[in-house]
Formats: C-alpha cells, structure tokens, sequence
C-alpha cells in the first residue's frame, strides 16, 4: 500500500523524506489555508520534493471553472494531480480533465455509489473519507472495503482506492487489510504509528547491557 501524507506543510514533508514512507502528498484548501502560502507557490513546491502525485484541490463549484482552475494547477509541475469534489459540477471536470490526459483525485467520496461514478468518470484516485463518516457513525472502514470489493470484480475500473480523512492508526492498518489503494496520512498519524512502548524499552535495555561490556563498534 502507498502512503500519502496529507499536509501542505513543507517542512513536515521535509521532515519525514529520509524515511521512505512518503508516496505522494494530498492538499486540500483547509490544508493549503493552514499553510498560510499561496497555493501555486506551496504545490509547486510540495511537486519539487517528490516524485510522486501531488493533489492539488480546485475551489470553484461550477464544471467550467473547475476546468479552467484544473488546467491551471497541472501546468505548475508534471505530478500534480487535480482535486474535484464528487458533484455532478465535479465529476464532469473529471472527465474532461482526463481526456487531457490530466490526473484527477475525485474527493469527499461518502459512498460505493459516488465511488462508481468517479470511476465512470475515469477518476485516477477516488478518495473516500473514513474518518468524517465515523464522525457521523457511520462505518468508514465499511466503505473502503465496500469500494475495494466492487471495483476488484471489474477489471476495467482502475481507479484507485486512496483512503482518507485518516484519524489514526488503526484506520491506516484497516485501510490496509481491506485492500485501500493508498492511505494519505497526516504526519502526526504516522509518528503514532511508528510508535510502540515495547520497543522503546527495549531500546533503552539493550543500550544499558551493552554499555555494560564496555565495547563500541566504531
Ligand atoms: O485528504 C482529505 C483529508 O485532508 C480530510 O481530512 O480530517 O479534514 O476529514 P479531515
């Protein structure tokens, strides 16, 4: 599974680059109003520190401006990947930017139906928002499997699954063992996932024995 890491941070994206984790980066206008930079700018520079996919969101609601705002943002660099709101305005967009061979991410996917029209509407990414939904009570991991069991059966689809609105980290370690695609993740998200007390007591312990022989490798 490919991780994402949903910031328009820079400098959290920085922070995590030596790692490996780090797949491609999703935006959205909260993310980008967080950042306090102009989106062309900040996109432009989340593209030049990786090589993956970078979603950048439109912000009209109408389908010819959402065009027009998408071909804007895929001209800043090669990897961006145009964001659309799953509406009918959206998914039209959707369509058209793919015929031009553009990247779409069609967002704010709440259901198995909406996740079929975008695959209809040759999205490249759907991105079903888990967390929201368990906002709500309803069942967000359900939908990622739900999405992940339809779209297996039909070879044609190849829209990928990118799970997101991502809380914690038993929804990345669920999105994985249902079949997601791709989790974006926010940073802080992947820290908890990485930590284990077990792990940092054993660290300390094997530093104090081998302290204890004197030794240094180096
Ligand atoms: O990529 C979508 C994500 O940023 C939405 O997350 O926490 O606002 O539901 P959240």
């Amino acid at each position: 599974m490919k991780f994402f890491l949903d910031t328009a941070n820079v400098q959290e994206v920085n922070d995590l680059l030596d790692t490996g984790w780090v797949d491609g980066i999703t935006t959205n206008p909260t993310l980008i109003a967080a950042s306090g930079r102009r989106i062309s700018e900040v996109i432009q520079e989340l593209c030049a520190l990786v090589d993956g996919p970078v979603s950048a969101e439109v912000t009209a609601v109408d389908y010819e401006t959402m065009v027009k705002e998408g071909r804007y943002l895929a001209q800043i660099a090669p990897n961006v990947v145009v964001k659309v709101p799953l509406t009918f305005e959206g998914l039209k967009a959707c369509y058209a930017l793919t015929q031009e061979d553009i990247m779409v991410n069609v967002t704010l996917c709440f259901s198995s139906g909406q996740a079929l029209l975008a695959a209809k509407s040759g999205a490249t990414f759907v991105s079903p928002f888990v967390g929201r939904l368990d906002d709500v009570g309803h069942d967000g991991m359900g939908l990622i499997q739900e999405i992940c069991e339809i779209y297996t059966q039909h070879p044609d689809i190849d829209t990928l699954v990118l799970a997101a609105s991502i809380r914690h980290p038993l929804h990345v370690i669920q999105a994985a063992q249902r079949g997601a695609d791709i989790a974006t993740i926010p940073p802080k998200v992947l820290h908890q996932l990485l930590k284990h007390p077990l792990t940092d007591k054993g660290v300390e312990t094997f530093s104090k024995d081998w302290q204890k022989t004197g030794q240094s490798i180096l």
